[in-house]
């Protein structure tokens, strides 16, 4: 397909990356992202939340400010209204957390519940960050534990205990903006937000074409102790054997890695952390300083390699 283009569309189809990137003026651009889905929790005032902090990641992926966002409503007839309520509240208390201003949106009917938000950020022009731009010798660090995709779906099959439904829940709203604000102060190369893809496909879109390779040291990864039990117990969701299908052939894995860990690498997340790729003799202090922002369990899990082209070795 062909898509329109445009000089000042910095970031478009062409290279599809978390956002897109159009240039107003030298110093400055809009971040644009949209993204909306089904209820992924019980609780429509956490869904809210969740919903609104998963739009916002991209723009903070890219190394933006969110500014401005439109809800985005599709709203059974049939289901209690104040069901959609709690949900829009949801929503607007994580703007409002974000410094995020409400401008508008649209609803119609349908089927499911569905939500979410268009969003549009700024940056500026020259410290856009994209998947691509990988150095050798960068390190990888990844900002929130994995699993929530094994979670979820052990919290649909009613095996989940209140404690972890909590844990996770709290985990998969919560903002990407710290980690965006302190990356800023660092020699970041490129950066993305892990979701539906999982770990190895996000890892597989920033080494394609890059003429590198990466290697993750399995150990360091923040995992969710829960979902490791989970997947022992084949609570493994459709999306990650998907997500294995259509990436395994880029991924070397040493036979010592346990098949639990490798679906939590292949597992589909919600409102994950940032994938952040910086410049080695800065990764433990950008490590430490996340932390000490919060983001607890932020740990370096890999680096670039000049070789294998084009691969992921997990060891
Ligand atoms: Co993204
Ligand atoms: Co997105
Ligand atoms: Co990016």
């Amino acid at each position: 397909m062909k898509f329109p283009t445009d000089s000042n569309l910095i970031v478009g189809l062409d290279r599809p990356d978390d956002a897109g990137v159009y240039k107003i003026t030298d110093d400055i651009a809009i971040i644009q992202t949209v993204d909306f889905f089904t209820p992924i929790v019980d609780d429509p005032y956490w869904f809210g939340q969740i919903a609104v902090a998963n739009a916002l990641s991209d723009v903070y992926a890219m190394g933006g400010v969110p500014k401005t966002a439109m809800n985005i409503v599709c709203f059974p007839i049939n289901l209690d209204i104040s069901i959609l309520r709690q949900v829009i509240q949801g929503g607007i208390d994580k703007m409002k957390e974000a410094d995020v201003v409400l401008a508008g949106g649209h609803s119609v009917e349908d089927s499911e519940m569905k939500y979410g938000l268009s969003v549009t950020g700024f940056i500026h022009p020259d410290h856009i960050l994209t998947k691509k731009n990988l150095k050798v010798g960068d390190r990888l660090i990844l900002t929130k534990p994995l699993g929530t995709g094994i979670i979820n779906t052990a919290i649909k099959g009613g095996l989940a205990s209140g404690k972890i439904i909590e844990q996770v829940t709290s985990l998969m709203a919560a903002l990407n903006k710290d980690a965006a604000e302190v990356m800023k102060d660092y020699p970041v190369h490129a950066c993305t937000d892990i979701t539906g893809f999982g770990l190895l496909g996000h890892l597989a879109e920033m080494v394609a074409g890059s003429g590198l390779g990466i290697g993750i040291q399995t150990g360091t990864i923040p995992i969710i102790p829960e979902a490791l039990e989970y997947a022992k117990m084949g609570l493994v969701p459709a999306g990650a054997y998907k997500n294995r299908e259509f990436r395994e052939a880029m991924v070397d894995i040493s036979s010592s890695i346990k098949q639990a860990v490798l679906d939590i690498m292949y597992d589909p997340q919600t409102s994950g952390g940032l994938l952040i790729c910086v410049e080695s003799k800065c990764a433990d202090e950008l490590k430490n300083k996340l932390i000490k922002k919060g983001m607890k369990d932020t740990a370096i899990i890999g680096e670039v390699l000049s070789a294998p082209e084009g691969r992921i070795v997990v060891e």
